[in-house]
Formats: C-alpha cells, sequence, structure tokens
C-alpha cells in the first residue's frame, strides 16, 4: 500500500495543527523540561524574548526579525537543563567551581540547538551561546567584547538583565522597574553599564515605559 503523502487529504498533515501552533507546542514542553531544573521558572525566558523583541525594534530591525529575536531568545538559558544537579537553585552566591559549571549552560545550550538547521534555531544557538558575553570584553564563554559580539545577543544580555532583576530569585527579592533601570545604567558594583551595549542601553532608556508594562 502507497502511504498516503504528509499533503493528502486525510494524511499526517490534515490532523497536525497550524505551524505556529505546533512550534509553541513543542516550546511549551521544552520550557516545562528545563524549568524543572531552572528555579527562574517557564515565564523568564518568555519574557526575555518579548524584551529583546520591543529593544530590536528599537535599533530599527523589521518586524520579522523582531518575531525570529523573541522565539530565538526564549531560548538563551535552555543548556541549563544539561548542568548537573546541585548547579542549580543555590541560595548563596556560588562558589568558582559551581559558577564555572553554571557558566557552562552557554556552550551546552548551544550544542543542543546548533543540531537544528532551521534559521531561528541556529539564531537561538549563536545567542545561548554569548548572551553572557559584555560589551566590555568581562564576560563568557569567550570574552568578546564590542561588535565583535553578534547584536542579538547584546540585545539579549540587556533583557536578561533586566528580567532578572524584576525576578523573585531563592536568594534574592523582585526589584521594581526604578531599581532596575537605575542598576542597569547607573551600576551598582556587580552590573555595570559598561558591560552592554551603548546603543542598546539607549534602547531600554526609549522604550522603558513598553519594557516595564510586559506582564509579569
Ligand atoms: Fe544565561
Ligand atoms: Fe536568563
Amino acid at each position: 500500500m502507497v502511504p498516503p503523502t504528509l499533503a493528502a487529504p486525510g494524511g499526517i498533515a490534515a490532523r497536525l495543527p497550524p505551524i505556529g501552533e505546533a512550534h509553541d507546542a513543542a516550546l511549551e514542553g521544552l520550557f516545562a523540561r528545563a524549568s524543572l531544573a531552572d528555579p527562574e521558572g517557564p515565564d523568564h525566558p518568555k519574557r526575555v524574548g518579548q524584551i529583546a523583541a520591543i529593544l530590536a525594534d528599537a535599533v530599527g530591525l523589521p518586524p520579522d526579525l523582531q518575531e525570529l529575536l523573541a522565539r530565538a531568545a526564549a531560548l538563551h538559558d535552555i543548556g541549563k537543563m544539561s548542568l548537573p544537579e546541585g548547579v542549580l537553585g543555590h541560595r548563596h552566591v556560588l562558589d568558582p567551581e559551581a559558577r564555572r559549571q553554571m557558566e557552562r549552560h552557554t556552550v551546552l545550550g548551544a550544542g543542543i540547538l546548533a543540531h537544528v538547521r532551521a534559521p531561528w534555531m541556529q539564531l537561538a544557538a549563536v545567542i545561548a551561546l554569548m548572551h553572557h558575553e559584555r560589551w566590555d570584553g568581562s564576560g563568557y564563554p569567550v570574552g568578546l567584547a564590542g561588535e565583535d559580539i553578534p547584536l542579538a545577543a547584546r540585545l539579549v544580555a540587556v533583557a536578561d538583565v533586566y528580567d532578572a532583576l524584576r525576578s523573585d530569585r531563592p536568594y534574592k527579592d523582585a526589584q521594581d522597574h526604578g531599581q532596575a533601570m537605575a542598576r542597569l545604567l547607573e551600576g551598582d558594583g556587580r552590573i555595570g553599564p559598561a558591560q552592554f551595549d551603548p546603543a542598546v542601553l539607549d534602547a531600554l532608556r526609549r522604550r522603558e515605559a513598553e519594557i516595564a508594562a510586559v506582564e509579569r
């Protein structure tokens, strides 16, 4: 018997949800798995995607790239799934060995995502690898600086730190929008504006009302 083609009426394709829905359902599954291990939970990655898209709009990227970035950015911490148990969920500052292990979530995430050839997953791999690189060269895993860091990763770096500051963690309370903005734009000894692309910080400033209103 000839198997029905994917496109035939009543074939597999007819029973599949539209691609957007299928994609989102697949992501939900990945988020659910990732959030089992990650105390940040499933909402942080989604908000990072939303905020990165607003910043992308502010620096002049077209809507199709904003959408691509929102989806890709939501996978930035997926490598945390592959970390050994016990590295995540610390209630205190990590010791150097635990910190070194934690930093591997960048390389591990890229290693997962780079296997998928779809362009948005390739972008997600780049973001996973480089979202902790810093404009001043003090980041990881490589220590790239300035425009050697891909723009997508520079956008996600700001979105990620902003959202992390606004979120409750096992070791700290959430801050309000004004406190988070002050720490990003003025620095506090641990986080400082030198680590971010000045053009992206400027975008954050210009679009702060919209970013503050992202649902949480
Ligand atoms: Fe991360
Ligand atoms: Fe994150």
